[in-house]
């Protein structure tokens, strides 16, 4: 991580953790009196996990979901005494340090199993597990008829502790739910055929289901993108879900103007050629910041309470912005926002993530470490 207090970097991310604090109790209205386990993966959708995972922790969260064991271990190492879910397939190769930390994985093959139950004895150890049933995801998980047989098989290993069994959406946060209730379907079946006591947690639901499912809601939920203050897409049908607030903001400050002539071609290939006299600011911001090189051209950044056109091709490090129509107002050391509010006006993820044809997942996610994580 690039230390917070660093006077050389200039594009940085502000985290609103009071809009954190408000998404979560919106979430936790709607999912009732469940119990959420953040996601947290992928340094907490771009987010920095040190800070949220904190803020969490402190609002009363005390399971959180990762991708990976190492992930886990960071926040553990940092001082973060919280229980981890490990979303992702793992290799036996991964047992020692999963097993060390006591994070809880989630299985789907016998062998992952049996590596896991001796790893355990050896150490003297009893580790929570979560089983995964693919309901129609087509990702990890065992078929929906193989509960009964998995359950049994990991409750014949005394140092495994079944906490949880689960399943995820494919398609919760689209409009048309019909998969989705099949997908409920085939997961209430296979519970059902599955003698499981009342300790064992069923959860299924993300963030999209949590506002449009409620019959997915079983007894936790892992919602992820929405504890942002990001919609999981714009078809989602609870009009709660418009009260989320974005918890980041991008901001970054102007380092150079220069005025250049009619008919100048501006950084490589010159793929912008202006058409007048015009003032061309420089911002310390690329495609090296997540600041996607395929923007180049077609995207605005709010400087001095407007937006002004990105123009020429986003290099790695700067990138150039058209401030003619601010002449004799802007400065270098202006704040040039890349995805936040000023004076009034917005650029959220989803413009974003429209003019690249994705979501604003992978937006936020791309945001490189290059950007300090500052608490507003
Ligand atoms: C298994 C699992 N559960 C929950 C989530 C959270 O999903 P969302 O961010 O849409 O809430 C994810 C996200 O990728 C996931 O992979």
């Amino acid at each position: 991580m690039p230390r917070t207090d660093d006077p050389s970097r200039l594009t940085k991310v502000y985290l609103h953790l009071d809009r954190l604090a408000d998404n979560m109790r919106l979430l936790q209205q709607q999912a009732g009196g469940r119990e959420l386990w953040p996601c947290i993966k992928a340094n907490a959708y771009g987010h920095g996990a040190d800070i949220i995972a904190r803020h969490l922790y402190r609002l009363g969260y005390t399971t959180f979901c990762v991708a990976d064991v190492g992930e886990a271990m960071a926040l553990l190492d940092a001082g973060v005494d919280a229980t981890f879910i490990v979303l992702s397939a793992m290799l036996t190769e991964h047992i020692p340090a999963l097993v060390k930390y006591g994070c809880e994985p989630v299985l789907c093959t016998h062998e992952l199993v049996d590596a896991l139950a001796e790893e355990a004895e050896r150490r003297g150890k009893r580790i929570a597990v979560h089983i995964k049933v693919d309901s129609g995801m087509g990702r990890i998980g065992i078929r929906p008829e193989q509960l009964p047989e998995f359950v049994s098989h990991c409750r014949a290993r005394p140092s495994l502790r079944l906490r949880g069994i689960m399943s995820h959406f494919a398609c919760a946060d689209e409009e048309d739910k019909a998969f989705s209730y099949r997908q409920i379907e085939n997961f209430n079946n296979a519970l059902a055929q599955t003698q499981c006591d009342s300790l064992v947690i069923r959860h299924m639901a993300n963030s999209a289901a949590i506002f449009d499912l409620p019959k997915a809601g079983f007894d936790a939920c892992r919602p992820g993108i929405s504890i942002y203050g990001l919609r999981p897409s714009h078809d989602i049908l609870n009009p709660a879900v418009n009260h989320l607030k974005p918890v980041l903001e991008w901001k970054t400050r102007i380092v150079y103007l220069k005025e250049v002539a009619s008919d100048f071609g501006l950084s490589y290939g010159r793929t912008f050629i202006t058409d007048k006299p015009s003032l061309i600011a420089t911002v310390p911001l690329g495609y090296g910041d997540g600041f996607s090189r395929r923007l180049s051209n077609n995207v605005d950044l709010l400087i001095g309470g407007q937006r002004c056109p990105q123009v020429g091709r986003i290099t790695m490090d700067m990138s150039l912005v058209d401030v003619t129509e601010l002449r004799g107002t802007v400065n270098i050391g202006d704040e040039a926002v890349i995805i936040g509010e000023q004076n009034g006006l917005e650029i959220g993820a989803d413009e974003l993530a429209a003019k690249l044809g994705t979501i604003n997942y992978e937006i936020v996610t791309a945001i490189s470490q290059r950007s300090p994580r500052i608490v507003v």
